[in-house]
């Protein structure tokens, strides 16, 4: 077996490779001055079977993974398991309004045409563990929900996990139940990309450690808004957790807002404080 990864998931594909005791597949790739990409397989694929690991959280992550799934089936690997820990285009996944593009499809589809199998993590239209027919495409998803909440139950007594809204209410109810401790959820009304606004929460969270579990944060405009909302209830702390840390208006807007910030390493970021190294290495045994 040869594990192989795309440039965003380097560091946690070595830690998979040790857990697993596997090879780290060898390749070149760079980018032309253009900003195409260039991919090289430098290993010997012939017969193997491969692992190959990339978050998509941009479009040259999607590009860099379809290259070298392409160059490894064409170079005759016997067979190729893709883990996108990160699914990118994933939030697109149904038509919202009449013709457009059903972005999650397109990417599954293509993925598929080069993979034997296909993994994510907490895929954001997906709310629990197994095998699932998206569209005709089979792909398995895994929970790290209670992994990182885990890491936050390690520094309490008194957690209580909020889920911000009702479509991470399934992760955190099971992160909640792993850990055993109490959840609740807000309602989230989205105004525009990055503004949302909140109301209703039962649980009462005075004077306790609550810790604000999504599957993903993108711009960040959920969690500011949910801490906010939860602070002004007067909570002893309020941090944030998730499974993917995409960040894309950077770190420098939770300063001041949150107690603590931690995601896994799905995303390579200065706050990926938990890894879902061992979830992948269990799926990779069990699969080969
Ligand atoms: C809801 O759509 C998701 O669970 C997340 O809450 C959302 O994607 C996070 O996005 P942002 O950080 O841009 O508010």
């Amino acid at each position: 077996m040869i594990v192989f990864c795309g440039s965003v998931s380097k560091n946690l594909s070595e830690k998979v490779s040790r857990r697993l005791n596997a090879d780290i597949g060898l390749i070149e790739h760079r980018l032309f001055p253009d900003g195409e990409h260039y991919m090289r397989i430098l290993s010997e694929v012939k017969g193997e079977d491969c692992v190959v690991i990339q978050s998509t959280n941009s479009n040259d992550a999607f590009m860099e993974l379809l290259l070298l799934l392409d160059a490894l089936r064409d170079f005759n690997a016997q067979t190729i398991h893709t883990f996108m820990p990160y699914m990118g285009y994933s939030r697109q996944d149904r038509r919202f309004k009449e013709r457009e593009a059903f972005s999650a499809k397109t990417v599954l589809e293509l993925i598929n045409q080069f993979s034997d199998s296909i993994t994510t993590i907490n895929c954001h239209f997906l709310d629990s563990e197994g095998v699932f027919d998206f569209e005709g495409v089979d792909i398995r998803n895994i929970d790290a929900g209670p992994l990182v909440a885990d890491y936050f139950k390690e520094k309490t007594e008194d957690l209580i996990l909020i889920s911000p809204d009702r479509g991470a209410f399934e992760y955190v109810r099971r992160a909640a139940k792993a850990v055993n401790c109490e959840f609740d959820y807000l309602e989230k009304t989205r105004i525009s990309d990055d503004k949302v606004r909140f109301t209703v929460k039962e649980v009462d969270v005075s004077g306790r450690d609550v810790v604000i579990l999504d599957d993903m944060i993108s711009t960040g405009g959920t969690i500011l808004e949910a801490a906010r909302f939860i602070r002004a209830q007067k909570a002893k702390s309020v941090s944030a957790g998730c499974v993917h840390g995409v960040f894309s208006r950077g770190l420098q807007i939770f300063g001041g807002v949150l107690d603590e910030l931690a995601c896994t390493d799905s995303i390579s970021q200065q706050v990926s404080r938990i890894s879902v190294s061992g979830l992948i290495s269990e799926v990779v045994s069990n699969i080969l």
